[in-house]
This record gives structure tokens, sequence and C-alpha cells, in this order.
């Protein structure tokens, strides 16, 4: 084994997790996303980037079948997923937040992660223990019993990010996680996902705003804009790609 195949071994195999051929959608005479290929290796993580409107949401709608395909194909493990109900996708053990927190609002931490833990455990003992256990990962723990809807904004982004790992996905997927956290926030979030990585083996999918971030946990970057993908390539080469600059700096911001 040479040192390339050891470094490539290490952080991910060459298996696609995921592989997207084609994926379309269609919205009247817009289209959100078009011709999309990609692939996601099983132990990395993969970071999506493009400016606002480029379909990044729709990708990930299409992917945890929110959203219908016009077209194109699906594979995740092997086994096609276009046109199965977001519930049967998560099943398999493909699980997506949303770019706007989803629990109850108005059930205590502790009770979203009981109920997050119910399809993994049968009995509510197990189900308490686990929400317990997802708490302590996510730095909840000494929050349990406050309405989840009354947590400032950051833990409420660590609580989504807490239910949607309570059923030990396959592939993360994760819609701007970092959105609206302070700096420590977000040194623990990153600091999360890597474990989620390493230590578990979880692949993950990421989209957000915050490129230091980005740039410093992804081990790749696909770039879409207007639904397309424009590059793909490590955190240097994206960053050096005239085509992706150009489709920041022509953007308001
Ligand atoms: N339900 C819908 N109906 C019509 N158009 C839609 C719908 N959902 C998304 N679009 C359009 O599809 C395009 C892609 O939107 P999408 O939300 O996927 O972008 P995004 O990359 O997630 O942007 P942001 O960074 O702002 O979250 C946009 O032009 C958007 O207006
Ligand atoms: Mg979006």
């Amino acid at each position: 084994m040479n040192n390339h195949d050891l470094q490539s071994s290490r952080q991910y195999s060459a298996h696609p997790l995921l592989a997207v051929k084609g994926l379309t959608r269609r919205y009247g005479g817009l289209v959100a996303v078009s011709d999309l290929n990609f692939e996601i290796r099983a132990g990395e993580i993969l970071g999506l980037i493009g400016p606002n409107g480029a379909g990044k949401t729709t990708t990930f709608n299409l992917l945890s079948g929110h959203v219908k395909p016009s077209g194109g194909e699906m594979l995740f493990d092997g086994a096609s997923i276009a046109g199965l109900a977001p519930h049967a996708i998560s099943r398999r053990g493909l699980v997506r937040t949303f770019q706007h927190d989803s629990f109850f609002r108005d059930m205590t931490v502790l009770e979203n992660l009981v109920i997050a833990a119910n399809r993994q455990w049968r009995k509510r003992i197990d189900r308490i223990e686990s929400a317990h256990a997802i708490a302590a990962r996510v730095g909840l723990e000494k929050h349990l019993d406050m309405e989840a809807g009354s947590l400032p904004h950051g833990m409420q982004r660590l609580l989504s990010v807490g239910i949607a790992i309570s059923t030990k996905p396959k592939l993360l997927g994760l819609d701007e996680p970092l959105t609206g956290l302070h700096t420590v926030e977000v040194a623990n979030v990153l600091h999360l996902l890597r474990t989620l990585c390493r230590e578990d083996g979880t692949t993950i999918l990421i989209v957000d705003h915050n490129m230091k971030a980005m740039m410093g946990i992804c081990d790749r970057f696909i770039v879409l804009q207007y639904g397309k993908l424009l590059a793909q390539g490590s955190a240097e080469e994206v960053r050096n790609n005239p085509e992706v600059i150009l489709a920041y700096l022509g953007t308001t911001q």
C-alpha cells in the first residue's frame, strides 16, 4: 500500500454509500436541480456548497424523499431510493436535519430525545437511557427539563442534530447546522461531527455558508450553481477554482 492508499483508506473508503445520477427537479419552468451526478463515499464528510438558491436544500429534499425527483436516480447502499417516502428512506439509514429546526417545541429536551429513540428501542427505560446518552453527546445534559422551544437558538440546533443521530444513521445530512451559532457552539458541533465520523463511522453530508468551518471539516466538496454541479474536489481545489470564485463573487455577498 503506498502513502496515497494509506491516507485515503484512513479517511474514507472508495465505496460509494450514495450515488446520484442525472438527478433533476423542476418547479414549472425553473430547474432547481439539473442533471446532477455525484457520489458520497462511505466514511467521508462531504460539503455541499454554492450561492443562495443554488439547489442545496432541494438536493437534500430529494435525497430524503421530501421532494420527488422529476428525473434521475439515487442509489443508497446500492439500492434505489428514488420515489420512496421520507420514513422509508430514514429507516434505511439516510437521515437529515432541516434548515429550520423541527422538533416538538412545547415538549422538553428529554421528551424530544425519548421520542427520537422510539424507532431504535422498544422499552421506555432503554429510550430514556438513549436520550440521556444523546443529550450528553450534543452537550444538552444540563437542559433536559427545558422546553425545547425556549432553548437558546444554538441549543435548538444541537437538539436537532441529537434527534437526527438518535437512530444511528449511516448517512447524516445537515442543512445549515451552524447558522446562528456563536464561535464556541460552532466548535462544539464540529467536534461532534468529527467524532461521529471517526468513531461511529457515520458518513456526513453538510450544507453551510460558514466557509471557514466547512473548509476545516470537510474531506471533499461539491459545488452547485443554478442547480448544476459547478465543481468538486478538495478545499484547496475548490477554493482556487476560478468558476467557484466567480459564482460567489457574482452574488450580493
Ligand atoms: N417548492 C418550491 N417551489 C418553487 N421553487 C422552489 C421550491 N423550492 C425551491 N425552489 C427554487 O429552487 C431554487 C433552489 O432553491 P434551494 O432552496 O434548493 O436553494 P439553496 O441552495 O438551498 O439556497 P440557500 O443557500 O438560500 O438555502 C431556488 O430558485 C428556489 O427559489
Ligand atoms: Mg437551503
